[in-house]
C-alpha cells in the first residue's frame, strides 16, 4: 500500500517536472526567453510602479502564465492585453484569467511584431537583447506612458525609479521608465 502511494507521488512529481521542462524548452526555442514567472514581491513592486488607473490600456509583453495581468485586473478595472509566443504558456494564461474571472485579451504572437503603441502601461520581463530589438516599439508609445521592467532594463533608457528586491541568493529589481 505504502509502496503504491510512493510510486503514485513519484509519478506525479515526474509528470510535473516533465511538463515544466517541455513548457520551458518550447518557450525558449520559440521565443528565445525562458519561461520564468515574476515572483509575488516582483508582481507587487511592478504594480506599485505602474500606478494603474481605471481604463488604462495595459500590455504584458511576454505575458507568461498571465499572473501579472490577472493580479492587476483584480485590483483595478484596466484593459489588459497579454502577448505570448508559446501556445502552451498562453493556454496557462487563458486558464488563469478564466479562473480569476478577469477579462484579459490574449494574443499568440511575437512581441517584435506586435503593435502596442496605444498602451498606457507596458510590462516586460524579457532578456536585454530582445528589449533592445523592441526599441522602436517603445519609442512609438504615447508621451507619458509607463514601461515597467522586471530585472532587465531598457538598453539606452534611464529609469525614473528602481525598486530593489532582496532575494535569498540573488538581488532582484523592478524599473520604471516614462516615455
Ligand atoms: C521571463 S517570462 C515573464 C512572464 C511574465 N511576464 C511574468 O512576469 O511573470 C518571459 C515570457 O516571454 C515569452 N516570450 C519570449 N520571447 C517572446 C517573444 N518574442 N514574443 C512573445 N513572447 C515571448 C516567453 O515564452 C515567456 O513566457
Amino acid at each position: 500500500m505504502i509502496a503504491k502511494a510512493v510510486i503514485i507521488v513519484a509519478l506525479v512529481i515526474a509528470a510535473g517536472g516533465l511538463s515544466f521542462a517541455v513548457i520551458t524548452a518550447l518557450s525558449f526555442f520559440l521565443g528565445g526567453a525562458l519561461f520564468v514567472t515574476s515572483t509575488r514581491p516582483a508582481v507587487e513592486a511592478m504594480l506599485q510602479l505602474a500606478d494603474l488607473r481605471p481604463g488604462d490600456k495595459v500590455y504584458d509583453l511576454g505575458c507568461g502564465d498571465g499572473r501579472l495581468l490577472v493580479t492587476a485586473g483584480r485590483r483595478c478595472p484596466i484593459r489588459a492585453t497579454g502577448v505570448e509566443i508559446s501556445p502552451i504558456v498562453l493556454g496557462l494564461a487563458w486558464l488563469r484569467a478564466r479562473m480569476g474571472g478577469v477579462p484579459v485579451r490574449l494574443i499568440r504572437g511575437n512581441v517584435l511584431k506586435t503593435d502596442f503603441s496605444d498602451a498606457d502601461v507596458v510590462f516586460c520581463y524579457l532578456m536585454p537583447d530582445l528589449l533592445a530589438r523592441m526599441d522602436a516599439g517603445f519609442q512609438a508609445l504615447k508621451p507619458g506612458s509607463r514601461i515597467v521592467c522586471h530585472r532587465f532594463g531598457l538598453p539606452g533608457w534611464s529609469p525614473g525609479k528602481i525598486i530593489v528586491l532582496p532575494g535569498r541568493w540573488l538581488q532582484d529589481r523592478v524599473l520604471l521608465y516614462r516615455r
